[in-house]
Protein backbone atom coordinates (compact mmCIF):
# COMPACT_ATOMS: atom_id res chain seq x y z
CA UNK A 1 0.00 0.00 0.00
CA UNK A 2 1.25 3.24 -0.79
CA UNK A 3 2.21 6.13 1.79
CA UNK A 4 -0.77 8.37 1.23
CA UNK A 5 -3.29 5.43 1.11
CA UNK A 6 -2.03 4.34 4.51
CA UNK A 7 -2.38 7.21 6.24
CA UNK A 8 -6.15 7.99 4.06
CA UNK A 9 -7.27 4.24 6.11
CA UNK A 10 -5.96 6.67 9.11
CA UNK A 11 -9.35 8.65 9.57
CA UNK A 12 -11.16 7.04 11.21
CA UNK A 13 -8.87 4.69 12.73
CA UNK A 14 -10.90 1.04 11.96
CA UNK A 15 -10.60 0.06 15.70
CA UNK A 16 -12.46 2.69 16.11
CA UNK A 17 -15.09 1.73 14.24
CA UNK A 18 -17.48 0.90 17.60
CA UNK A 19 -17.61 5.01 18.12
CA UNK A 20 -17.59 5.82 14.73
CA UNK A 21 -21.12 7.88 15.77
CA UNK A 22 -19.50 9.42 18.49
CA UNK A 23 -16.04 10.22 17.01
CA UNK A 24 -18.70 12.15 14.30
CA UNK A 25 -20.07 14.01 17.55
CA UNK A 26 -16.68 15.45 18.42
CA UNK A 27 -15.50 16.27 15.00
CA UNK A 28 -18.61 18.71 14.90
CA UNK A 29 -17.82 20.05 18.05
CA UNK A 30 -14.60 20.67 17.45
CA UNK A 31 -15.52 22.71 13.96
CA UNK A 32 -18.06 24.75 16.32
CA UNK A 33 -15.41 25.58 18.93
CA UNK A 34 -13.22 27.02 16.63
CA UNK A 35 -16.03 28.51 14.30
CA UNK A 36 -15.40 32.15 13.90
CA UNK A 37 -15.68 35.57 11.81
CA UNK A 38 -12.24 36.43 12.58
CA UNK A 39 -10.13 35.71 8.94
CA UNK A 40 -7.21 34.91 10.28
CA UNK A 41 -8.06 33.02 12.86
CA UNK A 42 -10.59 31.26 10.57
CA UNK A 43 -8.03 29.77 8.16
CA UNK A 44 -5.85 28.83 10.81
CA UNK A 45 -8.40 26.79 12.40
CA UNK A 46 -9.47 25.67 9.26
CA UNK A 47 -6.17 24.61 8.02
CA UNK A 48 -5.77 22.52 11.22
CA UNK A 49 -9.44 21.05 11.35
CA UNK A 50 -8.89 19.68 7.35
CA UNK A 51 -5.36 17.86 8.27
CA UNK A 52 -7.24 15.62 10.95
CA UNK A 53 -5.37 13.43 12.58
CA UNK A 54 -5.84 9.74 14.12
CA UNK A 55 -7.92 11.44 16.99
CA UNK A 56 -6.41 8.87 19.76
CA UNK A 57 -7.29 11.08 22.85
CA UNK A 58 -10.55 11.78 22.07
CA UNK A 59 -11.19 8.43 21.18
CA UNK A 60 -9.80 7.22 24.31
CA UNK A 61 -12.10 9.52 26.41
CA UNK A 62 -15.03 7.75 24.56
CA UNK A 63 -14.10 4.44 25.15
CA UNK A 64 -12.86 4.65 28.74
CA UNK A 65 -16.70 6.41 29.14
CA UNK A 66 -18.36 3.28 27.92
CA UNK A 67 -19.56 2.00 31.52
CA UNK A 68 -23.25 1.18 32.09
CA UNK A 69 -25.23 4.50 33.13
CA UNK A 70 -22.59 7.22 31.14
CA UNK A 71 -24.36 10.15 29.58
CA UNK A 72 -22.43 11.28 26.47
CA UNK A 73 -23.22 14.79 26.66
CA UNK A 74 -20.86 15.32 29.48
CA UNK A 75 -18.17 13.07 27.24
CA UNK A 76 -18.33 14.63 24.10
CA UNK A 77 -16.90 17.95 25.87
CA UNK A 78 -14.44 16.85 27.25
CA UNK A 79 -13.49 14.76 24.23
CA UNK A 80 -13.12 17.65 22.21
CA UNK A 81 -11.00 19.65 24.64
CA UNK A 82 -8.52 17.07 24.98
CA UNK A 83 -7.79 16.75 21.05
CA UNK A 84 -7.72 21.15 21.28
CA UNK A 85 -5.45 20.32 24.16
CA UNK A 86 -3.24 18.13 21.35
CA UNK A 87 -3.69 20.41 18.76
CA UNK A 88 -2.18 22.84 20.81
CA UNK A 89 0.81 21.11 21.72
CA UNK A 90 1.70 20.12 18.18
CA UNK A 91 1.25 23.51 16.93
CA UNK A 92 3.67 24.82 19.65
CA UNK A 93 5.98 21.77 19.40
CA UNK A 94 6.81 22.57 15.47
CA UNK A 95 8.11 26.01 16.42
CA UNK A 96 10.23 24.75 18.72
CA UNK A 97 11.24 21.23 16.49
CA UNK A 98 11.22 23.60 13.43
CA UNK A 99 8.87 20.76 11.76
CA UNK A 100 7.45 22.13 8.24
CA UNK A 101 5.25 19.10 8.08
CA UNK A 102 2.71 17.55 9.84
CA UNK A 103 -0.67 15.06 9.17
CA UNK A 104 0.61 15.60 5.70
CA UNK A 105 0.15 19.10 5.63
CA UNK A 106 2.40 21.88 5.88
CA UNK A 107 2.70 23.34 9.75
CA UNK A 108 1.04 26.80 10.80
CA UNK A 109 5.08 27.45 11.09
CA UNK A 110 5.76 27.27 7.58
CA UNK A 111 2.07 28.51 6.34
CA UNK A 112 1.89 31.21 8.30
CA UNK A 113 4.84 32.20 10.76
CA UNK A 114 5.99 31.14 14.24
CA UNK A 115 4.25 34.52 15.54
CA UNK A 116 0.81 33.00 14.31
CA UNK A 117 1.84 29.45 15.31
CA UNK A 118 2.41 30.63 19.14
CA UNK A 119 -0.85 33.14 19.48
CA UNK A 120 -2.76 29.37 18.16
CA UNK A 121 -1.42 27.78 20.58
CA UNK A 122 -2.78 29.73 23.03
CA UNK A 123 -5.73 30.45 21.49
CA UNK A 124 -6.49 26.46 21.01
CA UNK A 125 -5.22 26.31 24.82
CA UNK A 126 -7.54 28.87 26.04
CA UNK A 127 -10.89 27.40 23.95
CA UNK A 128 -10.00 23.81 25.32
CA UNK A 129 -10.10 25.56 29.09
CA UNK A 130 -13.37 26.96 28.46
CA UNK A 131 -15.23 23.96 27.34
CA UNK A 132 -13.70 21.48 30.56
CA UNK A 133 -14.71 25.02 32.83
CA UNK A 134 -18.46 24.37 31.17
CA UNK A 135 -18.80 21.22 32.29
CA UNK A 136 -18.84 22.45 36.19
CA UNK A 137 -16.86 19.95 37.32
CA UNK A 138 -13.55 21.71 39.13
CA UNK A 139 -11.93 17.81 38.93
CA UNK A 140 -12.00 17.82 34.93
CA UNK A 141 -10.35 21.27 35.09
CA UNK A 142 -7.92 20.50 37.92
CA UNK A 143 -6.37 17.35 36.31
CA UNK A 144 -6.01 18.56 32.59
CA UNK A 145 -4.78 21.83 33.98
CA UNK A 146 -1.68 19.80 35.82
CA UNK A 147 -1.37 17.86 32.86
CA UNK A 148 -0.64 21.07 30.28
CA UNK A 149 1.73 22.26 33.17
CA UNK A 150 3.58 18.97 33.73
CA UNK A 151 4.04 18.88 29.58
CA UNK A 152 5.45 22.16 29.25
CA UNK A 153 8.17 21.41 32.07
CA UNK A 154 8.90 18.19 30.01
CA UNK A 155 9.81 20.26 26.96
CA UNK A 156 11.70 22.80 28.94
CA UNK A 157 13.38 19.84 30.23
CA UNK A 158 14.02 18.11 26.77
CA UNK A 159 14.89 21.65 25.44
CA UNK A 160 17.82 22.14 28.19
CA UNK A 161 19.14 18.72 27.48
CA UNK A 162 19.78 19.00 23.77
CA UNK A 163 22.90 16.87 22.40
CA UNK A 164 23.80 15.83 26.33
CA UNK A 165 25.13 13.03 26.54
CA UNK A 166 24.83 12.15 29.95
CA UNK A 167 20.99 11.93 30.72
CA UNK A 168 20.12 8.98 31.93
CA UNK A 169 17.13 6.51 30.38
CA UNK A 170 15.10 7.50 34.14
CA UNK A 171 15.74 11.73 32.57
CA UNK A 172 14.25 10.43 29.35
CA UNK A 173 11.13 8.17 30.72
CA UNK A 174 9.88 11.45 32.86
CA UNK A 175 10.43 13.57 30.36
CA UNK A 176 8.14 11.27 27.99
CA UNK A 177 5.89 11.05 30.42
CA UNK A 178 5.29 14.64 30.90
CA UNK A 179 4.78 15.40 27.32
CA UNK A 180 2.74 12.26 26.23
CA UNK A 181 2.32 9.96 28.82
CA UNK A 182 -0.16 12.03 31.09
CA UNK A 183 -2.18 13.25 28.54
CA UNK A 184 -2.98 9.90 26.79
CA UNK A 185 -3.04 8.44 30.46
CA UNK A 186 -5.53 11.55 31.66
CA UNK A 187 -7.80 11.29 28.42
CA UNK A 188 -8.47 7.58 29.66
CA UNK A 189 -9.11 9.16 33.14
CA UNK A 190 -11.49 11.50 32.65
CA UNK A 191 -13.93 9.38 30.44
CA UNK A 192 -13.88 7.23 33.09
CA UNK A 193 -14.72 10.18 35.64
CA UNK A 194 -17.35 12.23 33.59
CA UNK A 195 -18.74 8.73 33.12
CA UNK A 196 -19.24 8.09 36.66
CA UNK A 197 -16.98 5.26 37.17
CA UNK A 198 -15.91 3.85 40.94
CA UNK A 199 -12.20 5.50 42.24
CA UNK A 200 -10.67 2.13 41.29
CA UNK A 201 -12.13 1.96 37.85
CA UNK A 202 -11.13 5.68 37.21
CA UNK A 203 -7.75 4.77 38.54
CA UNK A 204 -7.31 1.39 36.11
CA UNK A 205 -8.35 3.57 33.31
CA UNK A 206 -5.40 6.33 34.14
CA UNK A 207 -2.70 3.59 34.94
CA UNK A 208 -3.76 1.73 31.47
CA UNK A 209 -3.58 5.11 29.62
CA UNK A 210 -0.02 5.88 30.94
CA UNK A 211 1.26 2.46 29.62
CA UNK A 212 -0.16 3.36 26.26
CA UNK A 213 0.89 7.12 26.58
CA UNK A 214 4.46 5.52 27.69
CA UNK A 215 4.67 3.12 24.75
CA UNK A 216 3.19 5.54 22.19
CA UNK A 217 5.70 8.16 22.61
CA UNK A 218 8.65 5.03 22.32
CA UNK A 219 7.21 3.93 19.19
CA UNK A 220 7.25 7.16 17.85
CA UNK A 221 10.71 7.91 18.69
CA UNK A 222 11.59 4.78 17.45
CA UNK A 223 9.50 5.80 13.81
CA UNK A 224 11.36 8.97 13.75
CA UNK A 225 14.72 6.50 13.11
CA UNK A 226 12.78 4.38 10.91
CA UNK A 227 9.29 5.55 9.46
CA UNK A 228 9.30 7.16 6.26
CA UNK A 229 7.93 10.78 6.52
CA UNK A 230 5.14 10.36 3.71
CA UNK A 231 3.01 7.54 5.65
CA UNK A 232 3.83 9.69 9.13
CA UNK A 233 2.92 12.91 7.69
CA UNK A 234 5.69 14.57 9.57
CA UNK A 235 9.46 14.50 9.03
CA UNK A 236 11.62 11.86 10.25
CA UNK A 237 15.16 11.49 11.86
CA UNK A 238 14.74 15.24 12.96
CA UNK A 239 15.37 14.66 16.49
CA UNK A 240 18.65 13.77 16.39
CA UNK A 241 19.18 16.53 14.00
CA UNK A 242 17.47 18.72 16.74
CA UNK A 243 19.63 17.35 19.95
CA UNK A 244 16.79 15.04 21.24
CA UNK A 245 18.42 12.14 22.64
CA UNK A 246 15.83 9.33 22.48
CA UNK A 247 15.80 6.15 24.24
CA UNK A 248 17.62 3.63 21.38
CA UNK A 249 20.25 6.33 21.31
CA UNK A 250 20.47 6.59 25.26
CA UNK A 251 20.72 2.79 25.22
CA UNK A 252 23.78 2.79 22.32
CA UNK A 253 25.59 5.32 24.33
CA UNK A 254 26.14 2.58 27.20
CA UNK A 255 27.39 0.14 24.90
CA UNK A 256 30.73 -1.02 25.14
CA UNK A 257 31.46 -1.53 21.57
CA UNK A 258 29.63 1.68 19.93
CA UNK A 259 29.27 4.45 23.35
CA UNK A 260 32.68 5.73 22.41
CA UNK A 261 32.20 6.44 18.61
CA UNK A 262 27.94 7.62 19.14
CA UNK A 263 29.18 10.07 21.64
CA UNK A 264 31.63 11.78 19.48
CA UNK A 265 29.22 11.75 16.79
CA UNK A 266 26.68 14.02 19.15
CA UNK A 267 29.07 15.72 20.89
CA UNK A 268 30.03 17.72 17.80
CA UNK A 269 26.56 19.25 17.22
CA UNK A 270 26.55 18.78 13.60
CA UNK A 271 24.36 15.95 12.37
CA UNK A 272 23.24 15.71 9.07
CA UNK A 273 22.10 12.73 6.74
CA UNK A 274 25.38 11.27 6.74
CA UNK A 275 25.48 10.97 10.25
CA UNK A 276 22.31 10.27 10.82
CA UNK A 277 22.46 7.00 8.98
CA UNK A 278 25.99 5.82 10.70
CA UNK A 279 24.11 6.48 14.06
CA UNK A 280 21.11 4.08 12.55
CA UNK A 281 23.97 1.37 11.75
CA UNK A 282 24.78 1.26 15.40
CA UNK A 283 21.36 1.82 16.69
CA UNK A 284 20.91 -1.24 14.91
CA UNK A 285 24.36 -3.10 15.40
CA UNK A 286 23.84 -2.32 19.66
CA UNK A 287 20.38 -3.87 19.42
CA UNK A 288 19.27 -0.41 20.52
CA UNK A 289 15.83 -0.67 18.51
CA UNK A 290 15.06 -4.30 19.53
CA UNK A 291 15.46 -3.05 23.38
CA UNK A 292 13.65 0.13 22.75
CA UNK A 293 10.90 -2.04 21.47
CA UNK A 294 10.98 -4.46 24.43
CA UNK A 295 10.84 -1.69 26.87
CA UNK A 296 7.13 -0.28 24.91
CA UNK A 297 6.07 -3.73 24.74
CA UNK A 298 7.02 -4.16 28.07
CA UNK A 299 4.57 -0.88 28.95
CA UNK A 300 1.78 -2.22 26.98
CA UNK A 301 1.79 -5.34 28.79
CA UNK A 302 1.72 -3.57 32.46
CA UNK A 303 -1.35 -1.64 30.77
CA UNK A 304 -3.76 -3.97 29.26
CA UNK A 305 -3.16 -5.98 33.22
CA UNK A 306 -4.85 -2.56 34.00
CA UNK A 307 -7.87 -3.28 32.14
CA UNK A 308 -8.16 -6.62 33.76
CA UNK A 309 -9.98 -4.38 36.83
CA UNK A 310 -12.32 -3.08 34.69
CA UNK A 311 -14.61 -5.93 33.00
CA UNK A 312 -17.70 -3.66 33.49
CA UNK A 313 -16.46 -1.67 30.69
CA UNK A 314 -18.14 -2.26 27.38
CA UNK A 315 -14.83 -0.98 25.42
CA UNK A 316 -12.49 -3.24 27.07
CA UNK A 317 -11.48 -5.31 23.50
CA UNK A 318 -11.16 -2.25 21.63
CA UNK A 319 -8.66 -0.74 24.07
CA UNK A 320 -7.28 -4.38 24.11
CA UNK A 321 -6.83 -3.83 20.21
CA UNK A 322 -5.44 -0.54 20.81
CA UNK A 323 -2.56 -1.77 21.80
CA UNK A 324 -1.64 -3.55 19.31
CA UNK A 325 -1.80 -0.26 17.19
CA UNK A 326 0.57 1.33 19.80
CA UNK A 327 3.57 -0.88 18.90
CA UNK A 328 2.79 -1.88 14.98
CA UNK A 329 1.92 1.62 13.99
CA UNK A 330 3.58 3.02 11.09
CA UNK A 331 2.03 6.19 11.79
C1 LIG B 1 1.88 13.11 17.86
O1 LIG B 1 0.71 12.51 18.33
C2 LIG B 1 2.67 13.64 19.00
C3 LIG B 1 3.15 12.60 19.91
C4 LIG B 1 2.80 12.54 21.14
C5 LIG B 1 4.09 11.62 19.43
P1 LIG B 1 -0.23 11.69 17.34
O2 LIG B 1 0.58 10.63 16.66
O3 LIG B 1 -1.41 11.22 18.11
O4 LIG B 1 -0.64 12.78 16.28
P2 LIG B 1 -1.96 12.95 15.42
O5 LIG B 1 -2.97 13.60 16.30
O6 LIG B 1 -2.41 11.60 14.94
O7 LIG B 1 -1.53 13.84 14.30
C1 LIG C 1 5.67 14.84 21.19
O1 LIG C 1 6.97 14.65 20.82
C2 LIG C 1 5.45 16.30 21.35
C3 LIG C 1 4.26 16.72 22.04
C4 LIG C 1 3.81 16.20 23.11
C5 LIG C 1 3.61 17.89 21.49
P1 LIG C 1 7.51 14.79 19.34
O2 LIG C 1 8.20 16.08 19.13
O3 LIG C 1 8.30 13.54 19.08
O4 LIG C 1 6.20 14.74 18.43
P2 LIG C 1 6.23 14.77 16.86
O5 LIG C 1 7.15 13.66 16.43
O6 LIG C 1 6.71 16.10 16.47
O7 LIG C 1 4.81 14.49 16.48
MG1 LIG D 1 8.04 17.34 17.30
MG1 LIG E 1 8.42 12.50 17.27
Amino acid sequence: MNPQAIRAQARPLELFAAIEPELRQVEAALEEALATRDRLVGEVSTHLLRAGGKRIRPALVLLSAKFPGSNPEKVIPVAVAVELIHMATLVHDDVVDNAHLRRGQPTVNAVWNNQVSVLTGDYLFAKSFALLAETGDPRVVRLMANVVYEMSKGELVQMASYFDVDQTEEDYLRRIAQKTGYLIAESCRLGALVAGAKPDQVEALYQYGLGIGLSFQIADDLLDFMGQAETMGKPVCGDLKEGILTLPVLHALRHPRYGEELRRLIQSRSIGDPEVQRVREILEAAGSFAYARRLARQYLDAALAHLDRVPELASREVLRTLADFVINRQF
